[in-house]
């Protein structure tokens, strides 16, 4: 079942622009795929498997598996789980990790940041109203995550130089993608290990209201000491995990609302329709493509037998648009009524941790646009094509045009 007489050449760079009709094929016709070139990758996408992927950590394991896929340790962690950042862990290290995000990331904490997050989107906003046209994806998308993070982290404007890295460092992708990216992402990630080595230990001796200071101090309660790469392996992750995925789904959200004018007009005129839009979207056009696991023992899945140290890729991208679990898959309908069912942030106790604040910042910034923005529509001679990426998935640019709202 995993031959085919297609050759499939995904995750690639040049595959990114539009998976879709190779998501479909694999679907129907080599559900685990195994790579021809590659004989340990086995590529996941109906929609069940995918979910039992995720949903079944004894067998498909996270423990390094973004580092061994790559080829080399993204933020010099070590390689054992002390250090290892929580995406790259199993039970039993996977949940007291998780727990310190969870000290920064805590309901009542979100609560606090509604005015914050009010403020930078406005602010945003005042800063290209007046114009009647923008880049979203600079002067807007890639903004409002990565000064959040900022002023969340306490960290000074001063660093904004960071604040670029932040927006576009990616934490994962393959060793066969190509060199100059590989290259790319090793100094990405030796700048950030610095950067947050000097940071923590600062703020370690004057923590303060932020999150870096709420990891610590969740870290040192649990320990009883400082232990300063066990804090900086999940922090990055926070930081890492958090910036991009937002940036590219505030664009390709605004683009589809776009082109689908019939239902802006919808949410414009019923605002509670804004979280089933953030559902149906990020199902259509999820930031993040796929997720890596390693396989610990021989399994079988759709007929076909992966063996023990190989890797399973878990494909969001074709789940979501699975025919056998939503209808008209391809079609952007936010009256579906199981689009909340997507697996774009993925499943089982991995599950996106960042999921609420997301979904809240993609919230105000959109009630916040729709409010203050009208008509809203592309600019002349916009190509729409994405970014070079093995596994997320985000515009390049997108340009637009605007009437100011009547006050
Ligand atoms: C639209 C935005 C986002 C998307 C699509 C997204 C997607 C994901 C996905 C698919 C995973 C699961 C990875 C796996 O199964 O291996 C994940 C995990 C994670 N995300 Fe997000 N994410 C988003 C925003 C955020 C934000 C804003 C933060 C934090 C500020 C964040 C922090 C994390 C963390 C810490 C994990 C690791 C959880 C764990 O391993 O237990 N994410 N995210």
């Amino acid at each position: 079942m995993s031959t085919t007489s297609r050759t499939v050449d995904y995750p690639s760079m040049e595959g990114a622009e539009c998976p879709w009709p190779v998501f479909e094929y694999l679907r129907r016709e080599a559900p685990v795929y195994q790579l021809p070139d590659r004989p340990n990758i086995y590529v996941i996408t109906r929609y069940e498997d995918v979910r039992y992927v995720f949903a079944t950590p004894e067998i498909f394991s996270s423990f390094n598996s973004r580092d061994g896929l790559l080829g080399f340790d993204i933020l010099l962690s070590t390689s054992s789980s002390g250090g290892k950042g929580m995406i790259q862990t199993d039970a039993p290290d996977h949940k007291p990790k998780r727990a310190l995000g969870f000290a920064a990331l805590r309901p009542a904490r979100l609560k606090a940041f509604d005015p914050l997050i009010h403020q930078i989107v406005d602010g945003l906003i005042d800063g290209f109203i007046d114009d009647g046209q923008c880049n979203f994806v600079e002067a807007f998308a890639t903004q409002l995550p990565t000064i959040l993070t900022l002023r969340l982290m306490g960290v000074p404007e001063e660093d904004m130089p960071w604040v670029r890295l932040w927006a576009t460092f990616e934490a994962s992708g393959a060793s066969w993608m190509p060199k100059d990216f590989l290259e790319r992402q090793r100094e990405n990630g030796a700048k950030m290990f610095d950067y947050l080595t000097a940071r923590l230990q600062e703020r370690y001796e004057n923590l303060g209201e932020d999150l870096m200071s709420d990891v610590i101090r969740a870290q040192v309660k649990r320990d009883g000491e400082f232990d300063l790469p066990e804090v900086r392996a999940q922090v990055a992750i926070l930081l890492g995990g958090g910036v991009v995925t937002t940036a590219h789904f505030l664009s390709s959200l605004l683009l589809l609302l776009i082109q689908h004018p019939e239902q802006m007009a919808m949410v414009r005129r019923d605002p509670k329709l804004i979280v089933p839009v953030i559902e149906e979207g990020i199902r259509l056009e999820m930031p993040a493509v796929w997720q890596p696991r390693v396989v610990t023992r021989d399994v079988e899945l759709a007929g076909v037998t992966i063996p023990a140290g190989s890797y399973a890729l878990a494909m969001q991208g074709a789940a979501n648009r699975d025919e056998t679990k939503f209808e008209c898959p391809a079609n952007f309908d936010i009256t579906r009524p199981n689009a909340h069912e997507h697996l774009s942030f993925g499943h089982g106790p991995h599950m996106c941790l960042g999921m609420p604040l997301a979904r809240m910042e993609v919230r105000i910034a959109l009630e916040r646009l729709l409010a203050r923005l009208e008509n809203i529509r592309l600019a002349p001679g916009n190509d729409l094509t994405h970014i070079p990426s093995p596994s997320f998935r985000g515009l390049n640019r997108l340009d637009i045009e605007f009437d100011n709202a009547p006050a």
